[in-house]
C-alpha cells in the first residue's frame, strides 16, 4: 500500500484516479479547491482524505503533499476557451499551482510526481499522428500553460532530482465529465443535449478531428507512469491512437441515443486545433501501455451513464 495525493481529485479525471487507487487498496488524499470539481464525485469512494484549498497558496501545497509518496497533479482549469477569455485566472491555476506543487513535492521527498499535460501542446503541427519529439506549438494560453508545466517538471528533475512524468492527455471523456458549462468537453455536451433531444452546437465545419480517449485508459496510463522504471523526466502521449471528426462523432452519438436533433453550426472557436491524433508508441514502449477500452465501447458506456446517473444528477 502506498500513499497518493491526487490534486484535482474531485474533478472528472481526478475522481476516476482516486476511485481506482482506493480500489487497489492504496491510501488516497485529495486536494481540491472545488472550482470545477465537486465533492459528490467522490461520494462513492470510501476512505478518501479530502483537503479543500488552493494549490496556488504554497502553504496549502505543503500541507497537501506532506507524507505522500506519489503526487498525481490533475488540478487545473481545463479549458482552451476559458483561458482565451481569462488568461490570468487560468495561469494561476495551471502554472502557479503547478510550481507550488513541485516545490512541495521536492521538499517532502516524494517518489514521483505525474502531471496532467495536454495534447494541445502540439497545436496545428501538420504531421499526424503527433509524437513527442515534435516541437510544441501552443495556440492558446491553456496550451502554453500546460507546456510550461511540462518544462517545469523536467527542470525539477534536472535541478533537484525529483522524479517527474508528464502525460499528454488527448480529449478525455467518460462518466462524471460535467456538461453544464460553456467550456465543457464536447462529448459531455453532445450527450446531455441529445438525451433531451436538443441541438448541440458544432463550432466550424465539424470536420476537425480528435483522438477521443475513454477515461479508463488515462487512469491506466497515469498509474503505470508512477512505477515505470524509465519514465522519469519524460513526456508521454496517452490516448487511443485514432481520430474521428466532430460530424462523425455527432452522428455516432445521435445513433446511440436514438435522437433526431440536427446540429447547429456556429463560428469556429478561437484557439481551436484542427486535427489531433496521438502516436502512442512511446507509451507502449516506456509504460507498457495499451488502450484497454476502445473508443466505441467508451462512447457507449458514457452515453449510458448520462442517460442514467447523469440524468439523475441534472434533475435530482
Ligand atoms: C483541448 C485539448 C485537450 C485538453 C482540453 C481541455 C486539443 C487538441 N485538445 O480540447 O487535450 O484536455 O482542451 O479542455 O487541443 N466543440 C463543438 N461544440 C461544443 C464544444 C466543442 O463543436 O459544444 C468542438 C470544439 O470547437 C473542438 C472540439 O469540439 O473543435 C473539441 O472541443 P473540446 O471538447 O472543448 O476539447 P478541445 O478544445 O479539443
Amino acid at each position: 500500500m502506498a500513499h497518493y495525493l491526487v490534486t484535482g481529485g474531485a474533478g472528472f479525471i481526478g475522481s476516476h484516479l482516486t476511485e481506482e487507487l482506493a480500489r487497489r487498496g492504496h491510501r488516497v488524499r485529495v486536494a481540491d479547491n472545488l472550482s470545477t470539481g465537486k465533492r459528490s464525485n467522490l461520494d462513492h469512494v470510501p476512505g478518501v482524505e479530502f483537503l479543500e484549498g488552493d494549490l496556488a497558496d504554497l502553504d496549502f501545497a505543503h500541507r497537501a503533499v506532506a507524507g505522500c509518496e506519489y503526487v498525481l497533479h490533475q488540478a487545473a482549469i481545463p479549458s482552451v476557451p476559458r483561458s482565451v477569455k481569462d488568461p490570468v485566472t487560468s495561469n494561476r491555476a495551471n502554472v502557479d499551482a503547478t510550481v507550488n506543487t513541485l516545490v512541495a513535492a521536492r521538499d517532502a521527498g516524494v517518489k514521483r510526481l505525474v502531471f496532467a499535460a495536454s495534447s494541445s501542446a502540439y497545436g496545428n503541427t501538420p504531421t499526424l499522428p503527433k509524437h513527442e519529439e515534435m516541437p510544441t506549438s501552443p495556440l492558446s494560453p491553456y496550451a502554453l500553460q500546460k507546456v510550461v508545466g511540462e518544462q517545469y517538471l523536467q527542470m525539477f528533475t534536472r535541478l533537484y532530482g525529483l522524479e517527474t512524468v508528464s502525460i499528454r492527455y488527448f480529449n478525455v471523456f467518460g462518466p462524471r465529465q460535467d456538461p453544464s458549462s460553456p467550456y465543457s468537453g464536447v462529448i459531455s455536451v453532445f450527450a446531455s443535449a441529445l438525451i433531451e433531444n436538443r441541438s448541440p452546437k458544432i463550432y466550424g465545419d465539424g470536420e476537425q478531428t480528435r483522438d477521443f480517449t475513454y477515461v479508463a485508459n488515462v487512469v491506466d496510463g497515469v498509474l503505470r507512469a508512477c512505477e515505470a522504471p524509465g519514465a522519469s523526466g519524460e513526456i508521454i502521449n496517452v490516448a487511443t491512437g485514432g481520430r474521428i471528426s466532430l460530424n462523425e462523432l455527432f452522428r455516432a452519438m445521435r445513433g446511440l441515443v436514438g435522437a433526431t436533433a440536427e446540429p447547429a453550426y456556429d463560428e469556429p472557436r478561437a484557439g481551436d486545433v484542427r486535427d489531433s491524433q496521438a502516436d502512442i508508441a512511446k507509451a507502449r514502449r516506456v509504460l507498457g501501455y495499451e488502450p484497454i477500452v476502445p473508443f466505441e465501447e467508451g462512447l457507449r458506456r458514457t452515453v449510458e451513464w448520462y442517460r442514467t446517473a447523469g440524468a439523475a444528477i441534472a434533475n435530482p
